[in-house]
């Protein structure tokens, strides 16, 4: 008697046991959330709740990436209708004539002139006055610092430090001497941007980091923790300091045998100079490895007018009667005073027929 009560209480806990595993088993779980390094960060920040900007009008007929992208690259796209070729937008320029689509850094947080170069030389891109086009979705702020200080009493140029559509016409009418673009070909750039926006591989975060990023996610508090974590990692802006220019001095005994300072030199004229110059590429005025592109160059520089290449990095050349191709100058984020100096180095070395890279 006894034992069969311990029998069928047994076999009775174990039906309860049973039918509370399935239970539990058959509850749906909560979707858990993991960050992958192809996720967009606008993706990601939706997930935070951060309201979007920068974001596409998709009820302007006709936006597309592919017309975007084709703008940038080629300087015309189908009509908004999809039918035909749009007019040139400048007979002057392309916008990759002076911004790279590419990522340009590998630590988005540290924007150095050096970095960039390294960057640049390592993936085999040009090194240019404009910012990259890559990640400008993400950016809150255009035409910083110095532009803003020494243009910004311009309407257009204030207004384009805060809006991403009159920043896109500012530098169609005023950076490459064109036409004014229609929204939707605006629109169609921004479309564009927003598909090579920064993804969270770019971010370069650590594990424990990811790990805490999910977790908030999961979790549904602190999402601002999060946030404030992803923002961390690169900047929201492009900043833009103008130096001065430098007067000429002539080449030192140290600096003929400077090869480091030579080397990378060589690496900013190639990579930058050549860009516009190599075969009247954006320009009229021809520069190539010839030593008589280098001693025109040094002359034009111990001459100290317009066209010494410390002022024409600084200041640029601009538009004068008229529409005309010009050249972009250089803040110092985009050629720090060191490289200049490097660029001398090596310029003048060649114009004396020292060719340290040689020995
Ligand atoms: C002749 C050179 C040149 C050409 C051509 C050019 N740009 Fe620019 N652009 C610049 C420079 C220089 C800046 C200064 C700010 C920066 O990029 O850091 C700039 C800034 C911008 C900015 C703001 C970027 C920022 O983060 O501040 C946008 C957007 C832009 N250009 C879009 C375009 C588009 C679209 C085209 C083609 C229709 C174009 N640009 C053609 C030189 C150029
Ligand atoms: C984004 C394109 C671009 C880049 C990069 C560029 N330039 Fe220019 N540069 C131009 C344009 C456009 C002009 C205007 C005159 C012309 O069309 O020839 C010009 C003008 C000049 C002039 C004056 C020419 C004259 O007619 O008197 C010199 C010198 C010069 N650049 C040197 C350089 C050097 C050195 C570098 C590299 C540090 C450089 N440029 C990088 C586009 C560029």
């Amino acid at each position: 008697m006894f034992g069969k009560f311990k029998i069928t209480t047994i076999l009775a806990s174990l039906m309860i046991l049973v039918l509370v595993a399935s239970f539990t088993i058959m509850q749906p779980e909560k979707e858990q959330f993991f960050l992958s390094d192809s996720d967009d960060l606008w993706a990601v920040y939706d997930k935070l709740g951060k309201i979007r900007f920068n974001a596409v009008n998709t009820s302007i007929v006709g936006v597309s990436v592919e017309k975007g992208r084709d703008i940038i690259n080629k300087g015309y796209s189908t009509k908004q209708d999809g039918t035909g070729k749009t007019a040139q937008q400048s007979p002057y320029f392309k916008c990759t004539a002076c911004h790279n689509k590419e990522k340009e850094f590998d630590d988005l947080s540290n924007v150095s002139a050096q970095n960039r170069l390294n960057y640049a030389v390592k993936h085999d891109l040009p090194f240019l006055q404009g910012s990259s086009f890559y990640g400008l979705i993400n950016r809150k702020t255009f035409y910083n610092d110095d532009y803003q200080k020494k243009y910004g009493h311009v309407p257009i140029i204030k207004a384009s430090n805060t809006d991403i559509r009159k920043a896109i016409q500012l530098c169609a009418t005023q950076c490459a001497q064109g036409r004014a673009l229609s929204d939707w070909e605006i629109e169609s750039i921004i479309a564009y941007y927003s598909s090579i926006g920064l993804k969270i591989k770019d971010l370069n975060l650590k594990p424990a980091e990811k790990k805490e990023i999910e977790t908030i996610i999961n979790k549904g508090t602190d999402l601002h923790q999060a946030v404030h974590l992803l923002e961390s990692k690169y900047l929201a802006t492009s900043p833009a300091h103008f130096a001065n220019h430098k007067a000429y001095t002539p080449i030192t005994e140290a600096e003929k045998k400077d090869t480091e300072s030579f080397k990378n030199g060589q690496l900013v004229y190639e990579h930058s100079c050549l860009h516009c110059h190599e075969g009247k590429r954006y320009s009229f005025f021809a520069l190539d490895n010839s030593k008589f592109s280098f001693i025109n160059l040094l002359n034009r520089t111990k001459a100290d007018k317009d066209g010494s290449i410390y002022k024409i990095t600084r200041h640029g050349t601009w538009p004068l009667a008229g529409k005309k191709a010009y050249m972009p100058l250089y803040p110092m984020e985009k050629m720090s005073e060191d490289q200049l100096t490097d660029l001398k180095i090596y310029i003048e070395n060649m114009a004396i027929g020292n060719n340290l890279a040689a020995q």
